[in-house]
């Protein structure tokens, strides 16, 4: 590993935490309008485990949805102000007149989120919700909120249950803090 030194002492939210969040989430969710046409796409690769508990929980709603993913890249230059979005890997089910709900792991500046709301909206979508574990409003670049939120944090750089640090620490089933030392 060739990561600066660190520790992750700092937990914000335990597997008990996540989990009764989602359940909240999912209460929001499928409390909303029903569709008979619902597709769900995580944004890769940080989402992937909300996504999986998410639709887990959602299936015991009887909510049924098609489910895809899209690998989005963000690059950011020497400031914030140039970072641009790119697509590494688009979705593959038609979403011409469904109602999406997106999927991601953190809300920060909030350009993926409004990238990803556009390209869905071009390819015909008939509506789209969005949903995030975790934001971290002080960030914002954009002007974007998610339809759903898991938790709010500060401006911290966190760990665990799909994010990452330089690919490492996606598998730990609880989200922490990283402390540089
Ligand atoms: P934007 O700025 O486009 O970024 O809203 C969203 C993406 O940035 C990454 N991100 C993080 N990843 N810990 C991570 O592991 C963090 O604290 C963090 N903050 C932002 C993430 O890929 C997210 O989808």
């Amino acid at each position: 590993m060739s990561l600066k030194p660190h520790h992750l002492d700092n937990v914000l939210f335990t597997p008990e935490k996540i989990q009764s969040r989602i359940d909240g989430l999912v209460d929001e969710i499928s409390g909303g309008e029903k569709s008979d046409n619902l597709v769900m796409i995580g944004i890769l690769r940080g989402s992937f485990m909300f996504l999986a508990d998410l639709v887990r929980d959602l299936n015991a709603h009887d909510v049924h949805p098609r489910i895809d993913f899209i690998t989005l890249e963000s690059y950011y230059g020497g400031t914030e102000s140039v970072g641009k979005v790119e697509i590494r890997k688009d979705i593959e089910v038609d979403v011409t007149g469904a109602d999406v709900l997106l999927i991601d792991d953190i809300l920060d500046t909030g350009r993926t989120l409004q990238f990803a709301v556009q390209h869905l909206t071009d390819k015909g979508a008939r509506s789209i919700k969005t949903c995030t574990l975790l934001d971290k409003p002080a960030r914002r670049i954009v002007d974007i909120e998610a339809d759903h939120v898991g938790f709010a944090i500060d401006d911290v750089f966190v760990v665990g249950y799909g994010l990452d640090y330089d690919s490492y620490y996606r598998e730990l089933p609880f989200i922490a803090e990283v402390t540089f030392i």
